[in-house]
């Protein structure tokens, strides 16, 4: 009898326990669903954003917006610019990219600031205006398979690879900065994302580089809309305790350029 009464006593523990916990297990899954949506409404606002600024007459000073020659005027001959303006539908998917001319590295933000400063006669963007801006851009090229380079960065790193000439130079230099340790603790990317891939941090997977590139720009809770740049110094600065670097510093660009190539074939996707 003593032991019937024990076993109802414990099937009512069992079954009041689930009753108790289920919410919980409800609430953990609605958390997730909300930060999806969270994450889809920030990106949204970036994106919408970005593409007032793109029709915006008054981002610069001569009344120009980036839509009247990327939209409206395609085909155009800018003597300003002495060029034929083309659409931007694709364009996304060729940056960052190596100018063999200059022996720069130029990334998509980059150029288009060289539109506002050199075309609209305006001051530069930075920060979440430009990172929303190149969001909205780098939207008009979802589809559209990252180009890359089909150079491949040499194995062996030299001191010549340091100013680079040639795009696999410049491919050898973002791959040695990879595989560097920035920051204090002595681990390079390479430590926590292997070979481009994914690795593991204190047990749990970190995510792989590779195929990644075309979700960038993204949506992150702790940056807001953020570049790849931003990723880095995120990786580098809290995963690390290493030493945040200026967005579109040497050591950024040279890395962005080798993060996008591993991503060469995979398709932009951004604001997804
Ligand atoms: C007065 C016309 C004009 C305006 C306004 C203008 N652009 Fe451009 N843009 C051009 C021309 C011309 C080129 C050069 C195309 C080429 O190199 O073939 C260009 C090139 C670009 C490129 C590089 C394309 C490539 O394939 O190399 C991007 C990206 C770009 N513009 C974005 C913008 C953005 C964003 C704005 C607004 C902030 C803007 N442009 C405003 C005329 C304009
Ligand atoms: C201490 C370990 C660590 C280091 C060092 C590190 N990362 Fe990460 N990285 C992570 C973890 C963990 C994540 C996933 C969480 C997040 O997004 O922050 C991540 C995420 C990323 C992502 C985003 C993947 C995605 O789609 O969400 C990219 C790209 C990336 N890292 C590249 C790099 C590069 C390039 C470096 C070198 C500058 C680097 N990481 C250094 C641990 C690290």
């Amino acid at each position: 009898m003593k032991k019937a009464i024990f076993i109802t006593f414990i099937a009512l523990l069992i079954i009041s326990a689930v009753y108790y916990f289920k919410p919980f297990a409800f609430a953990s899954g609605k958390l997730k669903l909300s930060k999806k949506m969270i994450a889809k409404e920030k990106i949204e606002a970036g994106l919408n954003y970005g593409k007032s600024e793109f029709y915006n007459t008054k981002l610069g000073t001569d009344g120009f917006s980036c839509a009247k020659c990327h939209v409206d005027s395609i085909g155009t001959y800018i003597p300003a610019v002495k060029k034929v303006v083309r659409s931007l539908k694709g364009v996304a998917a060729t940056f960052p990219r190596f100018n063999p001319k200059t022996h720069q590295v130029i990334t998509l933000g980059e150029r288009l600031n060289m539109c506002i400063v050199h075309v609209l006669k305006g001051k530069p963007l930075s920060g979440q205006k430009l990172n929303d801006l190149t969001l909205y851009v780098t939207s008009l090229s979802n589809g559209y398979k990252i180009k890359g380079y089909n150079a491949e960065p040499s194995p062996v790193f030299k001191n010549a690879d340091r100013h680079p000439k040639t795009i696999q130079q410049a491919l050898t230099l973002g791959k040695h900065y990879y595989d560097t340790p920035l920051g204090a603790s002595g681990k390079s990317c390479d430590s926590c994302h292997p070979g481009g891939g994914a690795g593991i941090l204190g047990g749990k997977p970190t995510k792989p580089v590779i195929g990644h590139a075309g979700f960038y720009p993204t949506y992150k809770k702790w940056g807001k809309i953020i570049t790849m740049q931003d990723q880095f110094n995120h990786c580098i600065y809290t995963g690390e305790e290493g030493f945040k670097k200026k967005i579109g510093s040497k050591t950024w660009k040279y890395l962005d350029l080798y993060v996008y190539s591993l991503s060469k074939g995979y398709k932009i996707k951004v604001g997804k």
